[in-house]
C-alpha cells in the first residue's frame, strides 16, 4: 500500500504539472476567441507540442518508481482507490492534496452506489459525471475494465490505465456543448448495455469486448465542435491530412493511437498484436462516420435478411461491433425524454455555435447551423426520421428478443411524437432552450468545468 501510494503522489506531481499546461493552453483560448483560426487550431490533442519536454523529464521519475510499486499497484483497482487516485491524478483539487479524502466521499459513495446499475438504460450519465467531478469517462471506463476482468486478462498496469484514459478524457473539448467528455461516456454505457445483449456477451471474446468499450470512450476524441464540411472549407489542417475523407473520424482515431503509444498501455504485448488492435480500434472508430451509414446498413440488412451471421467468426463479431458502436453513437433518441431532451439541445448548440462563427466569417451557413431557421424541434425529428429509426429498427431485428431494444424503441417513438408536437406548436424563433448555453464561467479548477448549462 505504501508503494501504492507514493507512485500515485508521484503522479501527482506529474498531472499537475499537465493540468497546469492545459489550464495555461485553456486560458490563452479563451483570451483569443473570436478568431476562428485560435479557436480550431486550439486541439488539446496539442499538449506533445506545449508539455511534451516537461512531461518527458517527469515521465522519467514517475516510471522509476512504478517499476518498484508496478506489481502491487496492478490488482487493487477498488472504486475507492481509483476515485481517490484519480483525483490526484487528474489535479482537480491540485494545490491541497491533504483535503482530497474530505472533500467528496458522500459523492463517491453516491456514484459507487450508481456503477452498481451502470447497466440500466435509464442510468443519468448527467449525475454520475457531476458525482465524479467531471470524471465520469475515467471512472466508467476503470469500473467496466474491472468487470470484464480486462486489467487481469491483458495483464494491462494500472498505472498506464489511469494514464492514458486520462488522456482521452483530457482531450475531449469540455467547451463543446455536446461533443466532450460525457458523451464518450454515455456512449460507452450505452456500449455496455448492448455488450450485454443476450445474443451478444456468450460470443464476445475478451478482446472484443476491450476494443469495444475503448472504441466507445475515445471515438470522439479531440473533436473541434465543428464538422467536416466545415473543416474542409476553411481548409483545416487535419481536411488535407485525411484528404476531405473521415476526416474527424480519422482524427479521433490516430489520436488514440497516439495517446496508446504514448502511455505504452499495450507495449508489453507483442508487436503484431498491439498493431492488430489499432486497426481494429480504427475500423470501428471509422464506422462512426455517419456519411458511411448506407453502406452498414444495407450490410447489416443483408445478413439479418439472408439470416447468414455467424458470430462464432471473429470477422462477423467485429462487424456487430461496429454496428453496437454506430447505435451507442446515436442512441440519445432511445433514451428517457428527459436525458434525450438535454443531448438534443446540446447537439443543436453545437451546431448553432457552428452556424454563427459561419455568419461572423461570411460563409454560407451549413444545413442545421442556423438557428433562426432551423429550430431544435425540426433537426430532431429529422435526426431521427433518416438516421436514429433506420438503424435501431435493424438493432431490433437482430437483438430480438430483447427487453432493451424494445425499451429504446418505444422511447424513440415517444420522442419523436414529441418533437414532432413541439416542431408543430412552435414557430421556428420561439424554439427555446439553446440560447441559455451562453457558457457559465467555469468555476475553479482553471477552465475545467464541464459547462453544464443544462441543469
Ligand atoms: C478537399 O476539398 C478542397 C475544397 O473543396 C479541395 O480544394 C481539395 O483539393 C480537396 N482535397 C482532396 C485531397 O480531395
Ligand atoms: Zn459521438
Amino acid at each position: 500500500m505504501a508503494a501504492c501510494r507514493s507512485s500515485v503522489m508521484t503522479a501527482h506531481v506529474y498531472i499537475s504539472t499537465s493540468i497546469f499546461l492545459l489550464c495555461l493552453s485553456a486560458a490563452d483560448g479563451r483570451l483569443n476567441t473570436g478568431h476562428a483560426g485560435v479557436l480550431l487550431v486550439e486541439r488539446r490533442g496539442s499538449y506533445p507540442l506545449i508539455d511534451l519536454r516537461i512531461l518527458k523529464s517527469k515521465f522519467k521519475s514517475l516510471n522509476v518508481e512504478v517499476e518498484a510499486g508496478r506489481r502491487k499497484v496492478k490488482r487493487q483497482l477498488s472504486f475507492q482507490r481509483y476515485c481517490h487516485a484519480s483525483r490526484l491524478l487528474r489535479g482537480s483539487v491540485p494545490h491541497t492534496p491533504g483535503s482530497l479524502h474530505l472533500l467528496d466521499d458522500d459523492y463517491l459513495g453516491q456514484a459507487a452506489h450508481m456503477l452498481s446499475k451502470v447497466g440500466t438504460w435509464n442510468f443519468d450519465i448527467f449525475l454520475f459525471d457531476r458525482l465524479t467531478n467531471g470524471h465520469s469517462l475515467v471512472t466508467l471506463m476503470c469500473h467496466l475494465f474491472n468487470v470484464y476482468g480486462l486489467v487481469h486478462h491483458f495483464q494491462l498496469d494500472m498505472v498506464k490505465l489511469h494514464r492514458f484514459l486520462g488522456m482521452v478524457q483530457e482531450d475531449y473539448h469540455s467547451q463543446n456543448p455536446y461533443h466532450n467528455a460525457v458523451h464518450a461516456a454515455d456512449v460507452t454505457q450505452a456500449m455496455y448495455c448492448y455488450l450485454k445483449e443476450p445474443k451478444l456477451a456468450e460470443q464476445l471474446s475478451p478482446l472484443d469486448v476491450f476494443l469495444g468499450l475503448m472504441a466507445a470512450a475515445a471515438h470522439d476524441v479531440d473533436h473541434p465542435g465543428v464538422n467536416q464540411p466545415f473543416l474542409i472549407k476553411t481548409r483545416h489542417h487535419l481536411a488535407s491530412l485525411y484528404q476531405n475523407t473521415s476526416v474527424l473520424e480519422s482524427h479521433h482515431w490516430r489520436s488514440t493511437v497516439g495517446m496508446l503509444r504514448e502511455s505504452r498501455l499495450l507495449s508489453h504485448l507483442p508487436a503484431d498484436v498491439s498493431q492488430d488492435m489499432e486497426q481494429r480500434l480504427g475500423s470501428l472508430i471509422l464506422a462512426t462516420d455517419i456519411s458511411r451509414q448506407n453502406e452498414f446498413l444495407s450490410t447489416f440488412r443483408e445478413h439479418l435478411d439472408n439470416q447468414d451471421l455467424d458470430l462464432q467468426l471473429a470477422s462477423h463479431r467485429h462487424f456487430i461491433l461496429q454496428i453496437a458502436l454506430k447505435c451507442a453513437d446515436v442512441c440519445n433518441p432511445c433514451r428517457v425524454w428527459e436525458m434525450s431532451r438535454q443531448w438534443s439541445e446540446r447537439v443543436c448548440e453545437e451546431f448553432y455555435r457552428q452556424g454563427d462563427l459561419e455568419r461572423k466569417f461570411d460563409m454560407e451557413i451549413s444545413p442545421l447551423c442556423n438557428q433562426q431557421a432551423d429550430s431544435v424541434p425540426a433537426i430532431q425529428t429529422g435526426f431521427i426520421s433518416y438516421i436514429v429509426e433506420p438503424l435501431f429498427e435493424e438493432w431490433h431485428r437482430f437483438t430480438e428478443p430483447s427487453p432493451l431494444s424494445r425499451t429504446m424503441m418505444g422511447h424513440l417513438h415517444k420522442n419523436k411524437a414529441r418533437w414532432s408536437r413541439l416542431r408543430h406548436a412552435h414557430t421556428p424563433s420561439d424554439t427555446q432552450t439553446h440560447s441559455q448555453a451562453e457558457e457559465p464561467e467555469p468555476e475553479g479548477g482553471g477552465g475545467e468545468g464541464e459547462g453544464e448549462d443544462i441543469p
